[in-house]
């Protein structure tokens, strides 16, 4: 296992002995990161699928949480919605009600509203272009690539925190602040193009095992710290969904009295929720929106 630590510091000699990434540097990465997946592969339940629209619900999923909790909610949530047809049909309520658990609820917003774009502008298929990707409610540059490599395969430049990890230690460990155009045109180099399902794949299991040795993170421009007042503020708007998916509606005196929060940090969250209409309001009554 800890092989793949030994042979990357390999690669990083090499690669400050040159100072490029030729060809040799290239092949030997790719084969360091092949040798792993090969034998420490991860059978992550989206892997094992082509449907594009499951590739969707996965990387929307995976967005900021970990792998081992989208697992069991990503079973579920495409039993209850198998089809791209069967979420952009249901209510905000069900899609809510099945992404309980997963935290951040305004992706299960935009996994709704991408869905409905997606039958009414591209006739229930997803695209492959990622401009057109980038198009869907709360797909940015990244989880656009990322549809368009694990969905079809395509060779598009992926930058999210495993990827990253995987070139620090590689290639920039010493290095303060890196970058993703640093990250951006190592990838550029050393893709397998041939291959990109393949090759992210392994980054992904690359990196997951690699940040248990070290911490890549801190040597990115992207690592940042979400403030006190921002987690908690997410804290309570979780717990508000959380209680109207349970109990469908509440009063925001009741609000108060049952969430563990004092009023004026309940009250900045519902005005969010309802700004981004995850809640509507009537006389004081919340509820999850309809549309
Ligand atoms: N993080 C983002 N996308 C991922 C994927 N497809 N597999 C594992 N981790 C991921």
């Amino acid at each position: 296992m800890n092989d793949i630590l030994k042979d990357l510091t390999h690669i990083r000699e090499l690669y400050s002995e040159t100072g490029t990434v030729d060809t040799i540097i290239t092949n030997e990465f790719v084969s360091c990161i092949y040798n792993f997946f090969d034998s420490n592969y991860r059978n992550l339940p989206w892997r094992n699928t082509s449907n594009a629209y499951y590739v969707l619900v996965s990387e929307i999923m995976l967005q900021q949480t970990q792998v081992s909790r989208v697992i069991d909610k990503y079973k579920e949530f495409i039993k209850i919605f198998p089809t791209v047809h069967a979420l952009a049909d249901a209510d905000l309520y069900d899609v809510l009600s099945a992404w309980q658990g997963l935290g951040y609820n305004r992706r299960a917003k935009y996994l709704w509203e991408c869905a409905q774009a997606i039958v009414l502008q591209y006739n229930g298929l997803i695209p492959h272009d990622i401009m057109e990707l980038q198009k869907l409610p709360g797909l940015g540059k990244a989880t656009a690539a990322s549809v368009a490599i694990f969905a079809y395969n395509i060779p598009a430049l992926y930058i999210e925190t495993n990827v990253r990890t995987v070139y620090i230690y590689s290639f920039l460990y010493d290095t303060a602040k890196v970058s993703d155009s640093a990250i951006a045109s190592l990838l550029q180099h050393t893709m397998d193009r041939l291959n990109p399902r393949k090759f992210y794949n392994a980054l992904m299991d690359c990196g997951t095992f690699i940040k248990q040795h070290y911490n890549a993170s801190r040597h990115s421009k992207q690592y940042t710290i979400q403030s006190p007042f921002n987690s908690s503020l997410r804290k309570v708007r979780g717990q508000i969904i959380r209680y109207l998916v349970d109990k469908k509606k509440a009063h925001k005196e009741e609000l108060i009295m049952y969430l563990d929060c004092d009023r004026d940090k309940i009250e900045k969250a519902l005005y969010s929720l309802c700004k981004e209409k995850l809640v509507c309001e009537d006389n004081n009554i919340y509820t999850i929106s309809r549309a």
